[in-house]
């Protein structure tokens, strides 16, 4: 409950204060970027996790020096000169060959601070890696995709968004994570499976949430026909086939989602219907337009894309980011592996 002038309850706190307990370490791999060492800083401070900088370590320093941060407790590590640099070209030869790379071509791609950081992580050098700063989503998910790879069982990188809405009902500040909005634009059922399950797994890891997975359509439980429908049903079969734990149901229009007196009338004995939180697109118009809609029009706090389905956490940033964006989404990332 929130009183007059209490305060807001915070998720970014919470995650926060769990990434803290679980003691991790993050790669940023846009170390010369003052956004990147004022966030390092901050991140180390505040024992959010343990930071590794890659880059010149001169150019940090300088760069450190000049905006009169301190870098206490803070690996640097230059992937043009580490010891890592011929084992890591290694690695990426050995997963690339098939795709007919040569050695040369690997070393010069473990060369690039964002398949650098990616390998770190695949190795377990660190925890996750975040970018995007100065990169566009694109590189930083081609770095993640080729390096780390996916998820067992799952077919495609997808992007959450995590909804804070002020109030819901008689809930404040409630919060429904959205997907796929950033990735994918026309998911087959395959695809769109997996983004029902990566989003639960956010869902589960970010908030310890129980998640309630709705398969959002125009129509609920047979209400319209459509191959559209088609399409969402087919995704249901694939969940209640190989997740059989996942609480999942379709298809389901968002009224009948979270609406608990419209589920009754449109979906009843549904066991998702009224109680979603986890809210799965059919495709990516759909998904971008309605996590905008529900920024603007309930005004609710949008954090994300959060980049999930990688083996390992990779997660991106806006290149309008802040230093205390990086810190938070670093914080979201050490969450992502559970
Ligand atoms: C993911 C992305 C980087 C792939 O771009 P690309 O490299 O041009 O795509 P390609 O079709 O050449 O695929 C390259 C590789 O990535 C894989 N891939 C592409 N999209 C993928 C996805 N969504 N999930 C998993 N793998 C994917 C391909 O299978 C391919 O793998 P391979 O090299 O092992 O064969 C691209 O789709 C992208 O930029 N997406 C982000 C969109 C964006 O900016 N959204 C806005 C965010 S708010």
């Amino acid at each position: 409950m929130t009183s007059k002038g209490a305060k807001k309850a915070n998720i970014l706190d919470k995650i926060k204060a769990k990434a803290r307990a679980k003691k991790r370490t993050v790669v940023l791999p846009e170390g010369t970027e003052i956004r990147s060492i004022l966030a390092a800083k901050k991140i180390t401070a505040e024992k959010i996790a343990k930071v590794i900088l890659l880059g010149n370590a001169d150019e940090i320093a300088k760069i450190a020096k000049a905006n009169k941060v301190k870098l206490d407790n803070i690996r640097i590590v230059d992937p043009q000169t580490s010891e890592m640099l011929a084992d890591f070209a290694h690695e990426f030869y050995e997963i690339r060959k098939e795709k007919g790379i040569s050695e040369q071509d690997a070393l010069e791609t473990m060369k690039q601070y964002l398949f650098f950081g990616a390998m770190m992580v695949r190795k377990d050098m660190a925890d996750g890696s975040v970018a995007g700063a100065i990169n566009t989503t694109g590189n930083v998910l081609r770095a993640g995709i080729q390096v780390i790879g996916l998820a067992p069982g799952i077919k495609t990188v997808s992007g959450a968004f995590m909804m804070t809405v002020p109030k819901f009902r008689d809930k404040i500040n409630k919060i429904f994570m959205y997907a796929d909005s950033a990735v994918v634009p026309n998911p087959d059922p395959e695809q769109l499976a997996s983004i029902a399950v990566s989003t639960s797994r956010t869902m589960k890891y970010l908030t310890g949430e129980t998640p309630y997975v709705a398969l959002l359509s125009f129509s609920t439980k047979g209400s319209a026909k459509h191959e559209d429908v088609d399409k969402v049903l087919a995704t249901l079969e694939i969940l209640k086939k190989n997740y059989p734990d996942l609480k999942v149901d379709g298809e389901l229009q968002v009224d009948a989602a979270i609406v608990p007196e419209v589920a009754k009338s449109k979906a009843k004995g549904s066991p998702v219907a009224g109680k979603a939180n986890v809210l799965i697109f059919p495709d990516l118009d759909a998904g971008n337009i309605a996590y905008k809609l529900t920024q603007r029009l309930a005004n609710a706090t949008a954090t994300g894309p959060i980049i999930q389905g990688l083996a390992k956490p990779c997660n991106d940033l806006s290149r309008g980011c802040s230093a205390d964006d990086i810190v938070d989404v670093t914080a979201i990332a050490m969450l992502m592996k559970g």
